[in-house]
This record gives structure tokens, C-alpha cells and sequence, in this order.
């Protein structure tokens, strides 16, 4: 949608940026093709969740208590909620912060990198809002060579300019699923100029194996300017509560502070959050889902010779011969809500979020018969 804004000439720089297209709600789908049954596969939940610890401290807040009425405001700042994570993490409580959504911290660390201009090198094929949060803050964008199939360290390198602020990575990276592998990771760590804020997005980590995954935490005492983000959207189950979270050095996140909305995180959330992150035996459970999800939908997928790029997250990105927004329309008249994925550079691809078993098979029972003649 390209909004007509000659009657708002002040606001008119904003028709360049490109509008976040979200994935199609369920009602929206069951109100416009009036169908019962609808399978969402378009959004990366964690079909899984919550856990009925999580839904009872919900209901307790709700219910009202001397501190988390809801006629109260939140604590502002999610301290307690900071200090569950902080444990986890290993981490002092004053080197993690909350975001409406890990959304909101990409949204504020481009606020406080582009106050007076600048530019910010992000991958071709990212997550959208990396861009979106760049040009609403007034920088620039320089897009670093990647592919569907690969991630470039060296080339996002060599793509800073005199006035880069930020370096914006996802890893793993959505929608392609593809992440570095430690040594490039590393390369990019100790590489980057030091100014340069390094934004490492890794909304999908825990669905990787915690033996294997090169967590960039790990580099957090080395460069003060380097930004972790989690979020409890993905594998905690809570994308409807609207919460996620950063990791970075005291001087930064203190700098960041500065651009926070006062109680910019609910009560609900923070609540949810706090009994979430403690939750490992139910992050155990949705990665191994997650594993065997993958496992059919690869298996299947070669019955249909679809090609199918990266391992990361809880979603596949496949190839197809079809234009991606037809496939995309003919699977919503089945009842059944995928990404297409040509607004990211990638007219043939769409992306499935890997859901339970039974709506997989709704899936492949829709996708199936458009895709009988091959990929
Ligand atoms: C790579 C990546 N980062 C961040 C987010 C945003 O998550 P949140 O719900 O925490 O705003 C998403 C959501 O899809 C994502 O895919």
C-alpha cells in the first residue's frame, strides 16, 4: 500500500519507507473466505505454549495482588523481571534491558544510533523491521551481500562507511534460517570497528542446540558496543503478550535507557516472562518439536524435490516454481496462512512456520497437489 500523502507534505518522506506487512491473522482469513478451519503457519509461534505456569501467574496478576493490580502501572523498568533474566544469563542486572517486543529495542537502539544521521549495514534478505527501524530513525540503509543460501561476515566488513552506527545482524537470520558459523562470528566481533554498535538479533537461538550454537553473548565482556536480543515471542510461547529483551554492557544499555518509553513492557508480560525464562525443561521439549518437525517437513518436501534453505529457527524458507503470492493465495483458499516472501527479495520463496503435527499435515494436504508437478 503506497498511501497518497500530498495532503500531509510533512510526513511525505515516510511513503519511501516500506510498510511491515505482518502475517494474515486467522479471523482476518476466517472473515474474508468464511472458512472454519484455518492453519497459521505464517508467523514463527510456538505452537507449543504457554505452559499452564505461565497462564496461572497471568491469571494471578489479573486477579489483582498488592503490587500487580491492573489498575497499577508496571514496574518501569521490568527490574525483577531483568533479574530472572540476569540469572540465566550469568549476567549483572544492570547489563539487560526490555523492549515491547524484541521489535521495540531494534526500534530504540536505531532512535539512539541515527539522532543525527548515519547509516546502518544490514544483510539483503533480513528480517524487515531492521530497515524499517533504520529509515523511521533517519539513517540509511547499506544492504551487505548475503543470498538464501548464505550469510557474508567478510562482505558486511567491508560494506561499513565513515558514518555506519549500527551493523544489524540476525542469527539466526529470518527468513533464510542461516546463521555464521563461529569463526566468521568471530571474525565480524573482533572486526567491526569499535564504534560501530553491533545489533545481534538472535530471536531464534534456543531452537538451536545449545552445544553446537555460537551464542554471541559470549563476546559481551570484549565489546562494549555489541547488543544481544532475545525475545519471549518464539520458543517461550508469548508473542501475544509483547515482550523480548537485550544484553549488552552497563554504558550502553544505560545510554539506551535514554530512549525508553516509561513502562514500555506490561505487567502481564513482565509476569509471564519471569516463570518463561526459568521454564528450560519446556524450551527443552518445544526445540526437540521443533526438531522433529523439521524432519518430516524435509522428508516430505524431497517427495516434492522443493528446495529448502537453512537450518535455524522454528520455520523453513522453500523454493518454489510458483510466484510466491500465488502460491500464497491458492494455499489461503485451502484454509491454510504461509509468508510469502517476495517483499524480502525472494519472489519464488515461501516461508512455513513449523506448527503441530496435525496442522503440518494440513499443510502438505493443501500444498501437496499445487506442488505435484515438482518444485
Ligand atoms: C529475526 C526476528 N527478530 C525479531 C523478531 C520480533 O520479535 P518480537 O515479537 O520480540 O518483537 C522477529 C519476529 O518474527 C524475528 O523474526
Amino acid at each position: 500500500m503506497n498511501a497518497s500523502l500530498s495532503a500531509v507534505p510533512a510526513f511525505e518522506h515516510l511513503s519511501r519507507i516500506p510498510l511491515y506487512v505482518p502475517g494474515k491473522p486467522i479471523q482476518e482469513v476466517q472473515r474474508e473466505l468464511g472458512l472454519a478451519r484455518i492453519v497459521k503457519l505464517a508467523s514463527n509461534e510456538n505452537p507449543w505454549g504457554p505452559t499452564e505456569a505461565v497462564k496461572a501467574r497471568v491469571a494471578a496478576v489479573i486477579s489483582g495482588s498488592e503490587y500487580e493490580g491492573l489498575g497499577l502501572y508496571p514496574v518501569s523498568d521490568g527490574y525483577y523481571l531483568r533479574q530472572r533474566i540476569a540469572e540465566r544469563k550469568g549476567l549483572s542486572v544492570d547489563r539487560v534491558m526490555l523492549g515491547n517486543g524484541s521489535s521495540e529495542i531494534l526500534e530504540m537502539v536505531a532512535k539512539a544510533a541515527f539522532l543525527e544521521g548515519g547509516s546502518a549495514v544490514i544483510p539483503k534478505h533480513s528480517f524487515a523491521i531492521y530497515g524499517i527501524a533504520t529509515q523511521t530513525a533517519g539513517g540509511r540503509v547499506i544492504e551487505s551481500r548475503a543470498s538464501a543460501t548464505e550469510l557474508d561476515a567478510d562482505d558486511i566488513l567491508r560494506c561499513v562507511d565513515g558514518d555506519t552506527r549500527l551493523v544489524y545482524l540476525g542469527h539466526p537470520s529470518n527468513p533464510t534460517g542461516l546463521r555464521l558459523e563461529r569463526a566468521a562470528l568471530e571474525r565480524l566481533v573482533r572486526n567491526l570497528r569499535e564504534d560501530i554498535v553491533l545489533v545481534v538479533d538472535q530471536a531464534y537461538a534456543e531452537y538451536e542446540d545449545p552445544a553446537t550454537y555460537p551464542d554471541t553473548a559470549a563476546y559481551l565482556d570484549q565489546r562494549p558496543n555489541l547488543l544481544v536480543l532475545h525475545t519471549f515471542s518464539k520458543i517461550h510461547a508469548l508473542a501475544g503478550l509483547r515482550i523480548g529483551y537485550g544484553l549488552g554492557s552497563k554504558e550502553l544499555l544505560g545510554l539506551l535507557e535514554r530512549v525508553r518509553s516509561p513502562f514500555n513492557t506490561n505487567h502481564l508480560a513482565q509476569a509471564a516472562a519471569e516463570v518463561a525464562v526459568q521454564d528450560l525443561a519446556f524450551e527443552a521439549f518445544s526445540r526437540q518439536k521443533n526438531t522433529e518437525a523439521r524432519a518430516a517437513f524435509t522428508l516430505e518436501a524431497a517427495k516434492h524435490r522443493c528446495q529448502l534453505t537453512g537450518t535455524g529457527g522454528n520455520f523453513v524458507l522453500m523454493e518454489t516454481a510458483y510466484p510466491a503470492a500465488d502460491l500464497f493465495q491458492e494455499l489461503l483458499q485451502r484454509g491454510v496462512i504461509v509468508r510469502p516472501m517476495q517483499g524480502y527479495g525472494l519472489p519464488n520463496h515461501i516461508r512455513i512456520t513449523f506448527g503441530k503435527p496435525e496442522e503440518m499435515q494440513a499443510f502438505w494436504k493443501a500444498a501437496g497437489p499445487l506442488l505435484d508437478g515438482g518444485c
